[in-house]
């Protein structure tokens, strides 16, 4: 593409200086329409199709996928749901509201969504895919620097659509498979009996109705996984930052945080309890 610029560039500018210093005179009619023709019409014709075939060729060689990684997102009412499925293995590991995905390598993410249309998007990463009920849509992406990135829904999609983000953590390919290894675990059984007061509170008041916690019998589906949810960056899809204190506010005030989500605010539950409940959820890395 430079070398061709370059070569058009001096041919205009070429005719510029033949016609300004070198024969500033009048030119004859047919030569100025012939010049026209074909150098105005005939060869921008000639040239963008040219590069317009050549662009499609690479067209498919851009989406493929090769041997790895695959993730499915699904857009839910206002979070993310994925599921990664490593080369190896046909039981994905569900986890919500975070990607990590390795350094330099292809990633294939499909995408869809249960109710409404929205649009996912990492800036940094790639353009905007829209998740379309009853479709699967397909992003191919290959980050080349680690680091944390900011994705966010790009399509109105309800009243908490701004509140509907995620971050994107690109790590080293070692430290990404043993991540990974750590997130198809059940969750870690908590020790201190503070913690497990709040494991109980967490089951007796129903939590595990739309909850998942491997390795407990919460095993709800209607919410974000929260198996490995103290390990995340964020809660409630890249809103507060992962602390206990952002744990027991969204418990007593989720539909504040939060307005028309499906979960309900608990904060009719007693205080010490929400504290146990947060401090539990905060210790599952
Ligand atoms: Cu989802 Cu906007």
């Amino acid at each position: 593409m430079l070398i061709g610029a370059a070569l058009i560039w001096t041919v205009v500018v070429g005719f510029a200086v033949y016609v300004t210093c070198i024969k500033p005179g009048a030119h004859s009619e047919t030569t100025a329409s012939r010049l026209i023709i074909w150098g105005g019409v005939a060869f921008p014709v000639i040239v963008l199709a040219i590069l317009l075939a050549y662009g499609l060729t690479l067209m498919p060689g851009l989406r493929e996928a090769g041997e790895g990684l695959r993730i499915a997102v699904s857009g839910e009412l206002w979070w993310w749901r994925m599921r990664y499925f490593p080369p190896d293995t046909e039981n994905p590991i569900e986890s919500a509201n975070e990607i990590r995905l390795p350094v330099g390598q292809r990633v294939e993410i499909t995408l869809t969504s249960p109710e409404v249309i929205h649009s996912f998007w990492i800036p940094n990463l790639a353009g905007k895919v829209d998740m379309i009920p009853g479709r699967t849509n397909v992003l191919v992406l290959e980050p080349t620097k680690t680091g944390v990135y900011r994705g966010q829904c790009a399509e109105f999609c309800g009243a908490s659509h701004a509140l509907m983000a995620f971050s994107v953590v690109v790590v080293e390919r070692d430290e990404f498979d043993d991540w990974l290894e750590k997130q198809a675990r059940p969750a870690l059984r908590p020790r201190a009996p503070e913690l497990k007061a709040g494991r109980d509170l967490f089951l007796a008041t129903g939590c595990g109705a739309c909850h998942t916690v491997r390795g407990t019998r919460a095993a709800g589906i209607i919410g974000p996984d929260l198996t490995h949810v103290g390990g995340r960056l964020t809660i409630g899809a890249g809103i507060l930052p992962n602390e206990i204190d952002s744990f027991a506010h969204w418990i007593a005030e989720t539909q504040q945080i939060k307005p028309g989500v499906h979960m309900p605010s608990f904060g009719m539950l007693p205080k010490g309890e929400i504290k146990a409940i947060a401090a539990y959820l905060e210790s599952l890395k």
